[in-house]
């Protein structure tokens, strides 16, 4: 893999797959890590003074608008030879806790266009990289070696392990985001295009919270391994960190 994008690099899962990837035996030579406010992200900053390969980009993924300039700027960086991964992380959560009569349109509204529009229409803005990758190394296996998308989804979005309701909005967005991963895996399969979905595990961040079962540091490095081992076998699936499959 020569070049990767992950959004929401501030902090969480995305910024330590960026130190994780940076440090990699196989490290990418462009790794470009975004963030909607990148004079705030100071742990990235640091991080990308100490390595060239890391570029870090303003994106607020739900500024559609600015989509197409963005590619541009991610084009003028990997150039011709495209970009191979696509880590569609950012996301938000939203209120855990809300039960049916707390619910706001605009609150879940804001959900839905962070978790699953943004993931969406990112990715057709880079569709156009992705193809170029997938030509430039055609007689490559179906991988990040060639071209993916990789769409942070949850355990949450899995509708037949929803044993216990609630995280309105979240769920549906990340089920939706599901759904979605596997239209679009469809569709670009014959572009030579890998598009799943991944769970990273119940992770200590700011949205995991404490109690949660993994710290990123392990969950980023199952993530990595699991990047590296997919194979055509994972056309539109739905894995969580460490590459078990998860129900849908
Ligand atoms: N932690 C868990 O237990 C867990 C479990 C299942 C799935 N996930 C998924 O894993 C992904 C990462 O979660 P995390 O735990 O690392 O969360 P986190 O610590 O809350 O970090 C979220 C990241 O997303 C960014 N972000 C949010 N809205 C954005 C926007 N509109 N534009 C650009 N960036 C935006 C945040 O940027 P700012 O700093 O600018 O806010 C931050 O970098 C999410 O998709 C989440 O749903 C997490």
């Amino acid at each position: 893999m020569r070049s990767v994008l992950i959004t929401g690099c501030s902090r969480g899962i995305g910024l330590e797959l960026v130190k994780q990837l940076t440090a990699h035996k196989s490290a990418p030579e462009f790794i470009i890590a975004t963030c909607r406010k990148p004079e705030e992200a100071r742990a990235l900053q640091e991080l990308s003074k100490k390595h060239k390969s890391i570029h870090v980009l303003k994106l607020d993924v739900t500024d559609f608008s600015s989509l197409g300039g963005f590619a541009k700027d991610v084009e003028g960086i990997v150039g011709d030879e495209g970009l191979n991964l696509l880590i569609n992380n950012a996301g938000i959560s939203g209120n855990k806790t809300a039960k049916l009569a707390d619910l706001k349109a605009e609150e879940l509204a804001e959900i839905y266009k962070t978790n699953t529009i943004a993931p969406i229409l990112l990715t057709q803005a880079l569709v156009p990289l992705l193809r170029k990758a997938a030509s430039h190394n055609a007689s490559a296996q179906l991988g990040i070696g060639k071209a993916a998308i990789v769409n942070i989804s949850s355990g949450l979005g899995s509708v037949s392990r929803n044993t216990f309701g609630g995280y309105y909005g979240y769920r549906e967005s990340k089920a939706a985001l599901n759904t979605s991963t596997r239209s679009i895996s469809h569709e670009l399969a014959a572009d030579g295009i890998l598009v799943m979905t991944l769970h990273p595990g119940w992770v200590k961040t700011d949205m995991g919270g404490k109690e949660a079962d993994l710290t990123v540091e392990f969950s980023a490095s199952e993530i990595v391994k699991t990047l590296f081992k997919l194979g055509k076998e994972h056309q539109g699936a739905f894995l969580q960190y460490d590459g078990s499959v998860l129900p849908w």
